[in-house]
């Protein structure tokens, strides 16, 4: 791995029972890169994520990350190097406030020192500013997926990790949250994206990486992605189909 990368994933094996969910999947990000994450339901994307942020131990492969392997370690001591990720079904303390549960991960994530950092820039920038004292099960979906966001940069993740975010938002939501995130990239943030909407990942990144059944089939840009005959088969060929 070139010593550049935050983040290297090498070979990454996920089996559940005799079932491969992850089949040997490798790939490396920098500090501020964008990689965009797409493939079938059922194709090893959450599972990835599940594994990079050590939810699940693989079974086979190496995490790296700012030079480390991290196989073994749990996801909160990743949470304070700096791995953090959302996601693709939010679960907040449900009978917490919004405010609550975004400043108990940010006094739970990097920076401990920093733990009495101020969250409102934070709750303004991800607009939960006027919701900061409802309880998180009062929210509608597209507010729990912004505070299952803001819960993660508490933490001022140097990776983050979203699965499929964008789900349910409107356009105007949708852009937004596009904007946002190329923002974070910005400042230095790499981030994965898992997505099923092309769109949104087109407003974020060029590189994705199309996987199917475990496995990693192409590469490249997006707009490669969408002319390779592999993928086209798999993915978009299958849509197509109904
Ligand atoms: N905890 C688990 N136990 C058993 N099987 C699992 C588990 N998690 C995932 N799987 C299986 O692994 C495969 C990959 O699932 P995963 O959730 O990673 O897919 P995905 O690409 O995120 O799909 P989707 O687009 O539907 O979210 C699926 O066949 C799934 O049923
Ligand atoms: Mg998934």
């Amino acid at each position: 791995m070139s010593p550049e990368n935050l983040l290297g994933v090498e070979r990454l094996v996920k089996r559940f029972g005799g079932f491969r969910a992850l089949d040997g999947v490798s790939f490396s990000l920098k500090a501020g890169e964008v990689l965009g994450l797409v493939g079938p339901n059922g194709s090893g994307k959450t599972t990835c994520i599940n594994t990079i942020s050590g939810l699940y131990p693989p079974d086979g492969g190496v995490v790296r990350f700012a030079g480390r392997a991290i196989g073994g370690l749990a996801p909160h001591r990743r949470a304070r190097l700096g791995i953090n990720r959302t996601f693709q079904s939010p679960r907040p303390f449900a009978s917490l406030t919004v405010r609550q549960n975004v400043a108990l991960a940010a006094a739970y994530g990097r920076n401990q020192g920093e733990a009495s950092a101020d969250i409102a820039p934070l709750l303004a920038e991800l607009e939960l500013d006027l919701l900061a004292e409802r309880r998180a099960e009062d929210l509608n979906s597209a507010q729990q997926k912004q505070l299952d966001l803001a819960r993660a940069l508490a933490t001022r993740p140097r990776l983050l990790l979203v699965d499929e975010l964008a789900a349910g938002l409107n356009p105007a939501e949708l852009a937004r949250m596009a904007d946002y995130l190329a923002g974070l990239a910005k400042s230095g943030i790499a981030l994965v994206v898992v997505e099923h909407l092309l769109g949104f990942l087109d407003r974020l990144t060029d590189r994705v990486i199309v996987m199917n059944a475990g496995r990693e089939i192409f590469e490249g840009t997006l707009a490669a992605a969408t002319r390779d005959a592999e993928v086209v088969r798999v993915f978009l060929g299958r849509d197509h189909a109904g």
